[in-house]
């Protein structure tokens, strides 16, 4: 059998969590967990789908990644926190392109 002789070495990817105490949800990603999955599962211009939408941390990732996102929510609490965020992000990352097109 196989001896770990690094344990940095392998593919489990690790975040501090429950840090972020400015979103109002009890389970909400590291923004950075989403961004790894997102950059490392797709391209810019393609679609993310999160059916679990929560607070809209995918959602945020998504926009600052250059895709395109769907998401889904059933608590409308949620959803409207979701919805504010992500349009945030979706303003500062068009704001952003501008700026670097204009440099
Ligand atoms: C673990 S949380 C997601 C947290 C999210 N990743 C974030 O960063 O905020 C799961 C969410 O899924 C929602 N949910 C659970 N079942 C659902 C369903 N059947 N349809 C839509 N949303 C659902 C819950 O209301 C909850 O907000």
């Amino acid at each position: 059998m196989g001896k770990i002789i690094n344990s940095k070495i392998g593919n489990v990817w690790q975040y501090p969590v429950g840090t972020d105490r400015t979103v109002k949800h009890p389970a909400k990603f590291p923004l950075k967990l989403a961004t790894d999955h997102i950059l490392s599962w797709s391209n810019p211009g393609d679609t993310v789908l999160d059916p679990f939408l929560g607070s809209g941390t995918t959602g945020v990732a998504a926009a600052n990644t250059r895709r395109r996102f769907i998401g889904i929510e059933m608590d409308p609490d949620y959803f409207a926190i979701a919805q504010a965020r992500i349009q945030k992000a979706q303003a500062d990352a068009i704001t952003n392109r501008m700026r670097e097109a204009t440099r």
